[in-house]
């Protein structure tokens, strides 16, 4: 076996795990306060049992909600019927082979929006509460747990991180009490102590208890390496036999979740606490989803499990997979993030970009074959139309492809291309590979016309056309030195030195990073020639400099227009560390031969530009679709593509499955 030590059972709080794979706990607004969990719910979790999951983290269950803090969609484990609806799913998840334990916790005492990485006046005061709401809060922890404990739950886990109540209390930023709660290293973490020390009394000293700990908290003023470390060594010697590490929390400035997170870059955290603990067990998180790299976490001896969170929405098999050699069959998370907005942001049940049957039909059966077999055509090979053919053809259809272009892929091409956003395109590859394993026919570098369909004698043609970049009427756009901004990203084209960017949306960010790093060697690289002593004279300082002078324009303050609200900063962040000049507040009114005339403020200023890109946003390719529906090429014509939302291929790819499941 390719990873061995990934299989190896282990044995934690005197229970036997069957692997060293764990899903950690994922608020997925599955829950409701009616049922506790909904059906869909417990689907999500049985599916991921089957797929292997070894240990499984079903979470988190608020124990204390506070209303407009939480979200009455979470989990809830308050009433006799709540017990038998978990109790149901733990035997589910047993039935399996995997562990059940269930995360508790207190998830929001404050609104998400007062927990701002920035530092504001509105921040949320712990010094407020009083001793007996401290107390009340660690009783209904210590209650949920007992309930959890009837329904069957193997363990109990404490939600100490992201914005939780426990992890306010262990923050030295958010913290500001000066009793016996906090001032000191020992007060702070002491929320967590009483809670663990409650959940044993009433479970008693046996009954295993985890935690969710930061290895970090990542913001300025608050704990490093060495708090976290002080929090777990207390924490075991309370009881705790499990620590599931991860970076820091809602408030950070430091990306946890985005792309250009390192693979893997955040296991060092795990091993940091591995190193003070007697035998407490450590799982390391955050973006581990590659099968070797995951080995070779547990081969160092860094951590004991793997946590794979956003991986076991993204492919419930993953385990399964891994453990039959089929890694070319893994689809991969791409951390795009749209899984955090929907649910944290948008307040709606979990849906993932890869996999679009999360949130449409259950995972635990295959997707039903369709009824009767039918001849469809697909116009276009983006992401949408690859996911199209992909289920349309495991449903039993006969499916042609027809892409106007050589390659496959359309603009995830583009989205892959900006700095730490390579993952992306393990989408397109695991799409490409299954549709052509599962005897999609393609017709490449040909143009759907009408004429062309109606020969094809289809039963039904799905048009996924994309889209293109806006037609832009400022003067001057029309000159040789202006591009649309994708064309950056494309190559082949002369790019001066001094480049303006209209556009401050996610692809003006993306293309502004792009191009402000496309000269520099990667770190790696740097690092391995100064091991060599590879540099001579002025070799660094010339490898140092700044490939060009970028400047981005952008009408709105807010930088990363539709982006979601968890990547957004992130983008604006990089472009600001690659050294891009961003002008805010700003519009384009002219682009002469050198120059961009920008309106700012009251005063007009003149950018010097050599190049200038065009990031004015996308427009749907709907013509096309308008033109087969007109001609009648087929009994049925589907458009598939969102028009308003172009930059979140989540909308696109998920239609085209649930179209697809309907045909
Ligand atoms: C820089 C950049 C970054 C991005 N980042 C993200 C991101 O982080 N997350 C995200 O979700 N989205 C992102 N996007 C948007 C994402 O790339 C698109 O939403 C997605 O690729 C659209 O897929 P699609 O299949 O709907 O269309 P497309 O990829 O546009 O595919 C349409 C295909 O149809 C073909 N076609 C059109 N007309 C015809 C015809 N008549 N005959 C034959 N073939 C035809 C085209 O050649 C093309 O291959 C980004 C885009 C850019 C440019
Ligand atoms: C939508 C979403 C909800 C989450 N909710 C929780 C939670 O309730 N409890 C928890 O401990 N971690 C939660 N997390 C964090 C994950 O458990 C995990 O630590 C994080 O996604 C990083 O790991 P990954 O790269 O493997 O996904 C959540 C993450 C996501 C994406
Ligand atoms: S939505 Fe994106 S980040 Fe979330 S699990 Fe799916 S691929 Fe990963």
């Amino acid at each position: 076996m390719l990873t061995p030590l990934l299989f190896e059972p282990i044995t934690i709080g005197g229970v036997r795990v069957p692997n060293r794979i764990t899903m950690p706990p994922m608020h997925t607004n599955l829950g409701s306060v009616r049922e506790g969990i909904t059906d869909q719910g417990i689907d999500f979790y049985v599916a991921r049992a089957k797929g292997g999951f070894g240990l499984i983290g079903v979470g988190v269950i608020d124990a204390f909600f506070v209303d407009h803090a939480g979200s009455p969609h979470e989990f809830f484990l308050d009433t006799d019927l709540h017990i038998r609806r978990y109790a149901r799913l733990v035997q589910a998840l047993r039935n399996y082979g995997a562990i059940p334990y269930a995360q508790v916790g207190i998830r929001r005492l404050f609104h998400v929006s007062r927990l701002h990485r920035e530092k504001s006046v509105d921040r949320p005061s712990l010094a407020e509460l009083s001793v007996e709401q401290i107390e009340q809060m660690v009783e209904a922890v210590v209650a949920a747990s007992v309930r959890a404990a009837k329904a069957g739950f193997l363990a109990i886990d404490i939600l100490g991180v992201g914005g939780s109540g426990h992890s306010l209390f262990t923050s030295r930023v958010f913290n500001d009490r000066c009793d016996e709660w906090g001032g000191t290293p020992e007060n702070r973490i002491r929320f967590a102590v009483e809670t663990v020390r409650g959940i044993k009394k009433a479970l008693g000293e046996d009954f295993p208890v985890f935690y969710r700990l930061h290895g970090s908290e990542f913001l300025p003023g608050g704990y490093g390496l060495e708090g976290a470390q002080f929090n777990a060594v207390q924490l075991e010697r309370a009881g705790v036999c499990f620590f599931n590490v991860t970076g820091g929390g809602h408030a950070t400035a430091v990306p946890q979740l985005t792309p250009n997170v390192p693979p893997s870059g955040y296991a060092y955290l795990a091993h940091e606490i591995k190193r003070v603990l007697s035998s407490a067990a450590v799982a390391a998180s955050n973006r581990n989803n590659h099968p070797l790299e995951a080995e070779k976490i547990l081969r160092l001896g860094w951590a004991d499990l793997i946590s794979l969170g956003r991986q076991s929405l993204a492919d419930a098999e993953w385990p399964m997979k891994v453990q039959a050699g089929r890694l070319a069959d893994l689809r991969y998370c791409i951390a795009c993030n749209e899984c955090m907005d929907i649910v944290v942001i948008n307040n709606k049940p979990v849906r993932c970009l890869v996999n679009p049957r999360v949130g449409t039909i259950s995972e635990v059966e295959p997707v039903p074959p369709s009824k009767v077999r039918r001849r469809i055509g697909v116009v276009g090979g983006g992401v949408a139309g690859l996911q199209f053919a992909l289920t349309s053809r495991r449903r039993g259809h006969d499916v042609i492809l027809i892409e106007r272009r050589g390659h496959l892929g359309g603009m995830w091409h583009h989205a892959s291309t900006p700095p730490g956003r390579g993952q992306l395109f393990t989408f397109l590859e695991w799409l490409t590979r299954e549709c052509a394993n599962s005897g999609v026919e393609f017709r490449m570098q040909t143009e759907a016309t009408p004429e062309l369909l109606r020969q094809m004698n289809l039963d039904l043609v799905a048009v996924s056309p994309g889209s293109d970049p806006v037609e832009s009427s400022l003067p001057g756009s029309h000159l040789p030195h202006v591009y649309p901004a994708i064309a950056a990203l494309e190559g082949g084209i002369p790019i001066g030195e001094r480049v303006v960017i209209i556009g401050g949306g996610g692809i003006g960010l993306e293309v502004a990073s792009f191009l402000a790093r496309r000269s520099r060697v990667r770190p790696e690289v740097l690092d391995f020639l100064e091991d060599y002593q590879a540099f001579y004279d002025n070799d660094r300082e010339i490898l140092d400099r700044k490939s060009n002078h970028i400047t981005l324009i952008s009408r709105q303050r807010r930088l990363g227009g539709s982006v979601g609200g968890s990547t957004r900063w992130v983008l604006a962040k990089e472009a600001v560390i690659a050294g891009v000049n961003i002008v805010v507040n700003a519009v384009a009114k002219e682009i002469t031969t050198n120059e961009v005339v920008v309106e700012h403020g009251n005063e007009e200023i003149l950018v010097p530009a050599d190049t200038v890109f065009l990031a004015t946003g996308l427009q749907p390719n709907i013509r096309l679709y308008e033109q087969l529906s007109e001609s009648e090429v087929a009994p049925r014509v589907e458009l598939i593509g969102d028009p308003a939302q172009a930059m979140h291929a989540i909308e696109s790819v998920t239609q085209a499955f649930r179209l697809a499941l309907k045909v």
